[in-house]
Order: structure tokens, then C-alpha cells, then sequence
């Protein structure tokens, strides 16, 4: 690495007061250091600065009911919404983006989540059924056209998730409707701020949270590609629930016959205790509540008709207007600091494996870009519908109570 190169990167360590980064840097060979050098160069400067100096919001805030509308209230007014939504659809003025950055540790399968195979005597992955379930949603709406399909990865699972769709020939979808983009990478902190390494040459990087979505796709070009045909509302969704209801033309047809310009799919928790996030407006903003920020109190709550306070759960299923979102996404987004237990090496370079927590990972969630809208639709579906999201190894919310709810819904043999 030429000397002026290599002043600049030790002159942007020191200026942030990174410079245990670069305590390597002479033993590496010159493309390690180029490695280390774009890595470092790539950091959010700003987000640590954030991270390390934010209060703790769950302290300052407000928490009170949002208004959902329920399956019950919607239902008639079901055909008005379906038919402001199938032209919408007909139109092509909608995409749909998942969310397939997430590193999946719960569930702990060797690949991106989305390349798990849902079927038992035959294949059918859950890349694939999302796919099919938006497909049903166009043809239903006797689409001309097909909807831009978007997918956003990490750093960690890009190439193994572009050659998936590549193997499995797009699953038939036209090729150039399916767009993958990765999101940005965040660096993982010691308690003080400081950055740690993962290898000599690799500083320790995780992607930064599903609400890093917005900014990681205006910065590829994305969002302008689909502005330039015609795209005005995107549908972000979790790549793990093989019900996703993906374009639904109801869902979007009430957000726009409600005047909103973002929508949020709920469903009714099981029980007060369900652990979900709840929709819910937060110093009168819309937002989410996490179930721990929630008191027992609050669990419990209910209004004049006997009907709990936060009852509704979010299902990962969120409407977008893109121009609003982007006037939106000016505002800075708070940042979830997470205590963890992450793998680094050491000043010697040893490796460490932590037995406690040893440093920050710094999210965005996608819950919190609801706060920059006025108002925001929390529309009920039916759980057994739309909802079989798979997140752990087994139990509750695994790959059998996925199958099981899947069969049930559709009929399909697996
Ligand atoms: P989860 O919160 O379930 O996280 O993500 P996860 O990474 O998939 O799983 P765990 O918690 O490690 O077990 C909800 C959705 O947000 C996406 C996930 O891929 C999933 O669709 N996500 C999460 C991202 O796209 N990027 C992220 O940085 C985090």
C-alpha cells in the first residue's frame, strides 16, 4: 500500500479514536491491508458516536394505545379496498422488498434463511414461497405486468443467496424484476466505544438491523430504478414466515382508502403475554412497544369495552410510500444497542470466546421509520392466514409449526 494511502487510513483511525483497529495493520500483506483499510473507510462514524452517547429511550417514552382495524370492522368495506388495491397492482405501482439480511442465529441453519427447504418429500424453500405467494396476489388481480421483486442481503449471505436464485433458474420469475441489494454492515463495540476486530485484518461487523433497509437501497440506486417505473408503495416483509401475504391488494387498498402513507399487518396476541412487539403510538408518534418495554400493568390494560390496550402484534408485514418514506428517512433513527457475547481476538491476537457479554451490536428496526408518518393503518389479518414465521430450532415459531400451519392453510402436500 502506497504511503499517502496508508497515512490516510491511520490519520481516520486516530481522528476517531479508533486506532486499536490498525494494531496489526504492519504484519498484514498488502491486500489484507487494503481489506482493513475499505472496512474502515465504510464505518458509520456517526452511528458509533450515536450508540455511545444515547439515552435510554424506553425511559422517555410515552406509550398509548393506537387504533387497529380490525378483521371485523374491515369487513364491509373488503370488495372497495381489494379493487383500489388490484388496480394499483395492475398498474405495477407496487414492489415488494424482503428483509433476508438477518443472520438467522436462532434458528441456526448453515445458509441464508430464505434457502431453507420448507418441503419434507419434496423441495420447496421458503425463497420460493414467498415468491408464490405474491404471484397469486397478481394473478388474482389479472396483473399485464409482473412487480418488482426485491431482496436485501448482508455481506455475510449475498453470494450464497444470488447463486441460489441463479441455481434454481429465479423459480420462473422474469429475471430482471428480482433485484438484490445488501444492506450496510455495523461495527461491534467494547463497552468504552471502540471497535473490535474479528481477525487481524477484519474488524467485527454485523449487518445493521431491518431498518437499515431504506437508506442501504437509496445508496445502491435501487429506489430509483423503481421510481423511474413507476413504483410508489413498497411492501417490506420478513423472510421467514411462509404465510406472508405478500402485495396484498386489501391491505394496500385500505391504507390508501384510509388517507395513510404507511400500513402495518397485525394480529391479535394470543394472550396478553404473547411475546411480541404491539403497535401502539409512542410519544404520539405511530411505533411499536417491545414486549419487554411493556409493564404488567400495560399487558393487561384494557378499554371501556373490555378490549386490551396493545393487543395487536406486528407481523413483519409493513406498506411504504416511497416518496413520503424518503422525507422520512432525513430524520436520524434510533439505534438499538444489544450487550452481546461476540467472538474477537484480543490485543495479542488471540482468539476470544466470551463466557459474558463483552460488547454493543448496533441495530436500526424497521419499527421505528413509523414514527415519521402522521398516521400509520394497523390493519388486523387472521393469524392462521397469514402468519408462520419461523425463528427457532423447535417449539414454538419453528420449521414443524410452519408446516403444519402452511398444510392447514393451503391444502399443499409437502
Ligand atoms: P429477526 O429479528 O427475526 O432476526 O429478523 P434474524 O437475524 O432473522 O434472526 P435471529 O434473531 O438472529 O434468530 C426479522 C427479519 O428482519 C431481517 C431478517 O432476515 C428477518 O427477515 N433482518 C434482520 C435483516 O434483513 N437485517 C438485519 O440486520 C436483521
Amino acid at each position: 500500500m502506497d504511503q499517502a494511502r496508508k497515512d490516510r487510513i491511520f490519520a481516520l483511525a486516530k481522528e476517531q479514536s479508533q486506532q486499536q483497529t490498525l494494531r496489526f495493520f504492519d504484519e498484514l500483506s498488502e491486500e489484507q491491508q487494503e481489506h482493513l483499510s475499505e472496512q474502515l473507510e465504510a464505518v458509520d462514524f456517526d452511528m458509533i458516536r450515536a450508540a455511545m452517547t444515547m439515552e435510554n429511550r424506553a425511559e422517555k417514552s410515552l406509550i398509548t394505545p393506537l387504533k387497529t382495524l380490525t378483521v371485523a370492522e374491515a369487513e364491509k368495506d373488503l370488495g372497495e379496498y381489494r379493487a383500489i388495491g388490484e388496480k394499483m397492482l395492475r398498474e405495477g405501482k407496487v414492489a415488494a422488498l424482503v428483509l433476508a439480511g438477518g443472520q438467522g442465529s436462532r434458528l441456526g441453519f448453515d445458509g441464508p434463511k430464505g434457502t431453507l427447504n420448507v418441503g419434507i418429500n419434496r423441495e420447496l424453500y421458503l425463497f420460493e414461497i414467498l415468491l408464490g405467494n405474491m404471484r397469486e396476489n397478481i394473478r388474482n388481480a389479472g396483473n399485464v405486468r409482473d412487480l418488482h421483486f426485491c431482496v436485501m442481503t448482508s455481506d455475510q449471505n449475498h453470494q450464497a443467496t444470488v447463486s441460489f436464485f441463479e441455481d434454481h433458474g429465479y423459480f420462473g420469475y422474469p429475471k430482471e424484476m428480482i433485484h438484490f441489494f445488501r444492506q450496510d454492515m455495523a461495527p461491534a463495540l467494547t463497552h468504552e466505544g471502540k471497535i473490535l476486530l474479528e481477525a487481524k485484518d477484519s474488524l467485527s461487523l454485523a449487518p445493521n438491523g431491518n431498518g437499515g433497509w431504506f437508506t442501504s437501497m437509496q445508496r445502491c440506486g435501487l429506489l430509483d430504478l423503481l421510481k423511474k417505473d413507476g413504483v410508489e408503495w413498497i411492501n417490506v416483509v420478513s423472510v421467514d414466515n411462509v404465510l406472508q401475504n405478500i402485495a396484498d391488494p386489501v391491505f394496500l387498498g385500505a391504507t390508501i382508502a384510509k388517507e395513510c402513507y404507511a400500513g402495518a399487518k397485525v394480529i391479535a396476541k394470543v394472550n396478553p403475554d404473547e411475546r411480541v412487539g404491539a403497535i401502539c403510538y409512542r410519544n404520539g408518534r405511530p411505533s411499536v412497544v417491545e414486549y419487554s418495554e411493556l409493564t404488567e400493568e400495560m399487558r393487561n390494560a384494557k378499554n371501556a369495552e373490555g378490549e386490551y390496550l396493545y393487543n395487536f402484534g406486528v407481523t413483519l408485514n409493513y406498506l411504504f410510500h416511497i416518496s413520503e418514506t424518503e422525507e422520512a428517512a432525513k430524520n436520524q433513527l434510533p439505534i438499538h444497542r444489544a450487550d452481546k457475547k461476540i467472538k474477537c481476538i484480543d490485543e495479542a491476537g488471540n482468539s476470544v470466546n466470551p463466557e459474558a457479554p463483552n460488547a454493543y451490536k448496533l441495530e436500526y428496526f424497521i419499527f421505528d421509520i413509523l414514527e415519521a408518518f402522521d398516521d400509520v393503518l394497523s390493519m388486523e389479518c387472521i393469524r392462521e392466514h397469514e402468519f408462520a414465521p419461523i425463528k427457532n430450532r423447535e417449539g414454538a415459531d419453528s420449521l414443524e409449526t410452519a408446516r403444519a400451519l402452511l398444510v392447514a392453510r393451503t391444502g399443499i402436500a409437502l
